[in-house]
């Protein structure tokens, strides 16, 4: 079976691109390489087939959507802090963009797989949050998936999508000012600096690995369920605080955590009601938060 990736050679993009080959199918990776990066598959560049294109470009899009499978949709512009300040361009990317790959989709009769986010959920009422909640995004970021979702639903009659909301995933390859929360705080371990937290450390995240992830697209992308939200996450919580004193202790530094202000469209609490991932996709994670943290050691 043949799959595209859209994003591929992005974080999560490039993990799943590699289960895929591990899985023995045919890879097709899209990427404009805006921000992801071909070294992410050079482990397996010569048993995929790579275009450099931008999901913008719907002609293009459609030429290598076809003969297709499915397509697993990953690329998205993903900073939030970003998206206050580029707000068209994200609209762009990630509404534009993936309604070209659904209508595509449609025409060909592909099913769909896509990188949601729990950033629809904005703050949610209570945690864990389950697929029903109400969803108040409360970045523009997280309003392009939101409004993605309004897409997946307009789109599903006659075609498969299925909407993945990604917790906080993360994993050795997140990049630069656009990553996570752990690869800061390793980035600032490795130069022997104090992590920096924004507000007082109490928010919580629910943070899952990002192979677990890989496997959560293909286990949606085999599974019989044609439509729908899943939460893609592991159903337990860490605060910031506690995630900076288990990198220090890991990383054998004496420093403190330092604290800043807030950052502007950071959600409190985030976790994710499981049950509707497992009992339809057969899906949860594997990776205890410990163990993947692990992998970023030694230094
Ligand atoms: N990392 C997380 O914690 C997280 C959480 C929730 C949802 N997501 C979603 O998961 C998906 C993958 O995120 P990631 O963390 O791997 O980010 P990433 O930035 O590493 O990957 C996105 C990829 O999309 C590519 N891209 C961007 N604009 C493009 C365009 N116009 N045309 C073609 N390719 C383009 C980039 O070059 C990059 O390789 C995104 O849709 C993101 O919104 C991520």
């Amino acid at each position: 079976m043949k799959f595209v990736v859209t994003g591929g050679a992005g974080f999560i993009g490039s993990y799943l691109v590699k289960q895929l080959i591990k899985d023995r199918y045919d890879v097709v990776v899209i990427d404009s390489l805006y921000r992801g990066k071909l070294d992410n598959i050079s482990s397996v560049i010569d048993d995929v087939t790579f275009h450099k294109i931008d999901i913008r470009d719907f002609d293009g899009l459609k030429k290598l959507l076809k003969g297709a499978d499915g397509v697993f949709h990953e690329a998205a512009l993903t900073d939030v802090q970003e998206s206050f300040t580029r707000q068209d361009e994200y609209h762009q990317v990630n509404v534009v963009g993936t309604e070209n790959v659904f209508r595509i989709a449609k025409e060909f009769g592909l099913k769909v797989v896509y990188a949601s986010s729990s950033s629809v959920y904005g703050n949610p009422k209570s945690i864990p949050i389950e697929e029903s909640a109400d969803r108040n995004p409360i970045n523009p970021y997280g309003r392009t998936k939101l409004e993605d979702e309004f897409l997946a639903e307009k789109y599903k009659d006659g075609v498969s999508i299925i909407g993945l909301r990604y917790f906080n995933v993360y994993g050795i390859g997140q990049t630069g000012s656009y990553a996570g929360v752990i690869t800061k705080f390793i980035e600032r371990l490795r130069e022997k600096e104090p992590p920096i937290i924004f507000g007082d450390g109490s928010q919580v995240r629910d943070f899952v690995f990002v192979e677990d992830v890989a496997k959560a697209n293909i286990a949606a992308m085999k599974s019989d369920v044609k439509n729908g939200f899943f939460n893609v996450g592991t159903g337990l919580t860490t605060s910031i605080q506690k995630l900076a004193q288990v990198l220090i202790e890991f990383s054998g530094l004496s420093v403190k955590p330092m604290h800043e202000e807030p950052l502007e469209g950071d959600v409190q609490s985030s976790q994710a009601d499981t049950t509707l991932s497992k009992n339809l996709l057969g899906w949860q994670y594997q990776t205890s938060l410990n163990d993947g943290l692990r992998r970023f050691f030694p230094l």
